[in-house]
């Protein structure tokens, strides 16, 4: 059997969805990859689900020239914003979304009350009130929407006073509420980690759902083809600026990342164009 060499591809609003490829290279690492931030659109929280439809359908299209075999919208705004409207309009192409992830939450509550924190798209959107409607079970559910948090992660602060500070004001509520697990319903949340389980204490349990997608990846492709049999080459797009995604990028990813292997794209009306060579 021929193997597969097209990339798996990954979009998020910017730097949020290498918590997802981080898994995926380690699950997956004779696979290429394309990964797309839209920093010239970060954050996508607080904009209409149109508008991010929009963008999410022009990124498609980007990745799709590029012979993308699987797309993952890495990002939970984007997801609840335009999963089903992506698997209408490119119907062959198969994707990966994301949802808070409230089941394995509730599965391991003790206390009866768990937290979420993500952003106003993904709050406000259907996806998150059908997850509430299948898994909570009679589990109490509170919300914080963290919008900061995005900000502060596309800035690099993982940790300076003033991401302690918007932690501690987030948190409070829900740790007034008793809960004892922390959902974290945004693909940038990850990288705050250390810092959340510092602020909640070691009795919340934090729910990190990249493994989860990752392993969902994974099913995808090996039902599709066979798996190339070298290390696979990740190649990083960013329609926002080039040298300060790529500086984070390499602080964030959890191995080297080479100059050559990061981009800059730009968007004309509602189409994705890359002034390069093929990867
Ligand atoms: N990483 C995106 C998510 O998971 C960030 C949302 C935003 O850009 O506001 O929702």
């Amino acid at each position: 059997m021929q193997t597969d060499t097209r990339p798996i591809a990954m979009l998020d609003s910017g730097v949020g969805g290498l918590s997802i490829l981080r898994e995926v290279r380690r699950r997956l690492p004779n696979e290429n990859v394309l990964y797309f931030a839209d920093q010239e659109h970060v954050p996508y929280g607080p904009r209409d689900s149109e508008e991010i439809r929009r963008f999410a359908r022009g990124i498609t299209r980007f990745l799709l020239e590029l012979e993308a075999k699987v797309i993952v919208v890495a990002c939970n705004a984007a997801s609840a914003a335009s999963l089903y409207h992506l698997r209408e309009t490119f119907p062959h192409v198969p994707f990966v979304g994301m949802e808070p992830a409230v089941k394995p939450a509730v599965q391991q509550t003790r206390s009866g009350v768990i937290g979420v924190i993500t952003t106003e798209a993904t709050y406000q959107g259907e996806l998150f009130a059908s997850v509430i409607d299948r898994f909570a079970n009679g589990v109490k559910v509170v919300t914080q929407v963290c919008p900061s948090f995005v900000t502060l992660v596309e800035a690099g602060e993982l940790d300076t006073a003033a991401a302690r500070q918007a932690a501690e004001g987030y948190l409070k509520p829900l740790l007034e509420a008793g809960i004892d697990q922390l959902v974290l319903g945004c693909t940038h949340f990850p990288f705050l980690t250390p810092l959340l389980q510092e602020v909640a204490g070691p009795k919340v349990h934090i729910v990190d759902p990249s493994p989860a997608v990752a392993r969902q990846v994974e099913r995808v492709i090996r039902l599709q083809r066979n798996v190339p049999d070298r290390e696979g080459l990740v190649t990083f797009f960013t329609s926002g600026r080039l040298e300060p995604f790529y500086l984070l990028v390499k602080r964030l990813m959890d191995e080297p990342i080479r100059r050559e292997q990061v981009f800059r794209v730009r968007w004309e009306g509602d189409h994705v164009v890359w002034r390069g060579r093929a990867p």
